[in-house]
């Protein structure tokens, strides 16, 4: 018997395999349409459905121009609040829709995992809460998880410290600055101690010093993520070495904590029960359910890039809105007024009922996670958007992307109505005319389900910690930025142009 002769009926039985698996493809996806009553949501205009050539050069433009979360809210208005297209092959379906989102990240959460998340932010923080599912993600999270306690949150000195070191270094002669610089820094500080124990120092440290190397590391590496997200499983073949260098950097920084913990491990304990050394860290708790330095190195980095950017972000966001704001800022310094100079208490934060409604606002028009996506593990389904009501469950493939945008969703003029785009806190007080907002799933700057944010309370608490206390410092907040808000997107969002003011101090 030659090689050709065994060829021919091996292709023939192959191409017979190749053709029943689609046709029996084709058949399980009509029954799971039918059963349901699934069907297709509009499709994105656009010029072939292989590459998405068009769709991608679209989408670099808005990125240089730094309008890209405007562009997604036009797109969804002039097309539809679910649709679909194809980026390089892949099914994607991008929905605003509330009863879509609450589907994929509660309702129906097993049905989906993260996709290339780990290809994309593993080599940076590893494996960890942020870029893990199924069983390993929830013991990982039930690890993480009890450091966001109350009781650990609400210790201020740290706040106060770190925000100290930012006051000393604002100019008090009205003189522009950025403050957007400087929440980076202060974040860093806070969030260092807060997990590891001991401060990077960054705000304040020189020129070359270790504190700058990290921050400008970890600063760089974080920026190559949307590119990283885009690439996905792809990112294993495309070289990058400053990446890599900037990943080296932050390891050795986060190394180094970790291994000088492990050794002094039994000093910190004595010292904790003796009640010489009551400051709360992270990392100790965390140590005494992770023993693999890499792993542990691993759990903190994730929860770093979790937590850093995105409050500093909002703080950004918040007093970039506020500059343009004044009769806001005095709102706000008048109910602070009312603790008479003295520092705020955890109580005194959760009191200012003012402050809640900013805060609220903030994140609603400034989201630090503008857009997020889940990968279908399986087919399954969204609840409403296909067909010509857009009202009918919709096929979601196994292998999908489903993204979600919550600066569109935000945006919404059917959810928060026709003054959606304007920045009014008023419109979340009891006091207000249509009574407070509840938006539900049309609200979730903190995401919402199984994997909603562990450090929601830690960022607020920061975030009205620096608010109130600037309150105090500074009479009035002057706008030194007359352009137009413009985004800047790393992994999080904060403001494209920075936040440029003139601070007049009481
Ligand atoms: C304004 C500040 C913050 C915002 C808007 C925010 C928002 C979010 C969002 C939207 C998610 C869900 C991401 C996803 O599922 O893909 C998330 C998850 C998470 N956040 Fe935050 N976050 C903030 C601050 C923080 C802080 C300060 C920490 C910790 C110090 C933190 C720790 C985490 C962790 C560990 C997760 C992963 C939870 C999981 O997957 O189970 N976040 N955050």
């Amino acid at each position: 018997m030659t090689f050709s002769t065994l060829l021919l009926p091996s292709c023939a039985l192959s191409i017979l395999y190749l053709l029943t698996s689609i046709i029996s493809r084709k058949i399980s996806v009509s029954r799971f349409k039918s059963i349901h009553g699934c069907l297709d949501p509009p499709a994105l205009p656009q010029r072939e459905r292989i590459i998405g050539l068009d769709l991608l050069k679209a989408g670099a433009a808005a990125v240089k121009a730094k309008n890209s979360l405007e562009c997604a809210v036009r797109r969804i208005e002039s097309t539809a609040n679910t649709f679909s297209n194809t980026i390089v092959g892949l099914n994607i379906i991008t929905t605003v829709d509330p009863a879509n989102i609450q589907s994929i990240l509660a309702q129906k959460f097993s049905d989906y995992d993260l996709g290339g998340r780990i290809y994309a932010w593993g080599p940076l923080v590893g494996k960890g809460v942020f870029t893990s599912d199924g069983p390993e993600w929830a013991h990982r999270r039930a690890i993480i998880r009890p450091n966001f306690t109350k009781q650990q949150v609400a210790s201020l000195d740290m706040f106060e410290r770190h925000f100290g070191h930012l006051l000393a270094l604002l100019p008090r002669d009205g003189s522009t600055v950025d403050l957007q610089k400087f929440f980076f820094s202060m974040t860093l500080d806070s969030a260092t101690e807060f997990l590891f124990g001991q401060s990077v120092g960054a705000q304040g440290a020189g020129h070359d010093s270790e504190a700058d190397h990290f921050q400008r590391a970890f600063d760089f590496a974080q920026h190559q993520m949307p590119d990283r997200n885009r690439l996905g499983i792809m990112n294993l073949f495309v070289p990058n070495a400053k990446f890599k260098a900037a990943c080296k950097i932050v390891h050795a920084w986060a190394d180094r904590y970790v291994e000088q913990w492990l050794s002094d491990r039994r000093t910190h304990k004595a010292q904790q029960s003796t009640g010489e050394n009551s400051k709360y860290v992270c990392l100790e708790q965390i140590a005494d359910q992770v023993h693999d330095p890499k792993q542990l190195r691993d759990e903190m980095l994730n929860v770093l890039l979790a937590g850093r950017d995105t409050t500093a972000g909002l703080l950004s966001n918040a007093f970039h809105v506020l500059s343009r704001h004044p009769d806001v800022w005095r709102r706000l310094r008048t109910e602070v007024e009312t603790l008479r100079g003295r520092l705020p208490t955890y109580e005194d934060l959760k009191g200012l009922k003012y402050l809640k409604c900013v805060l609220n606002e903030v994140l609603r028009l400034y989201p630090p996670v503008p857009t997020n996506a889940r990968c279908a593990k399986v087919d399954t389904m969204l609840p409403t958007g296909g067909g010509p009501l857009r009202t009918s469950p919709v096929f979601v493939p196994k292998g999908s992307i489903v993204v979600y945008s919550i600066y569109a969703l935000h945006r919404r003029h059917d959810i928060f109505g026709r003054t959606a785009e304007d920045f009014i806190p008023e419109r979340w007080s009891s006091d207000s005319f249509d009574g407070p907002l509840r938006p539900g799933w049309g609200y979730i700057p903190f995401s919402g389900g199984p994997r909603i944010c562990v450090g929601q309370q830690y960022a607020l608490t920061e975030a009205s910690y620096t608010i109130v206390r600037m309150c105090q410092n500074f009479v009035e907040l002057q706008s030194r930025d007359h352009g137009p808000w413009r985004e800047g997107l790393g992994l999080t969002l904060c403001s494209g142009e920075g936040t440029k003011v003139g601070l007049v101090p009481v």
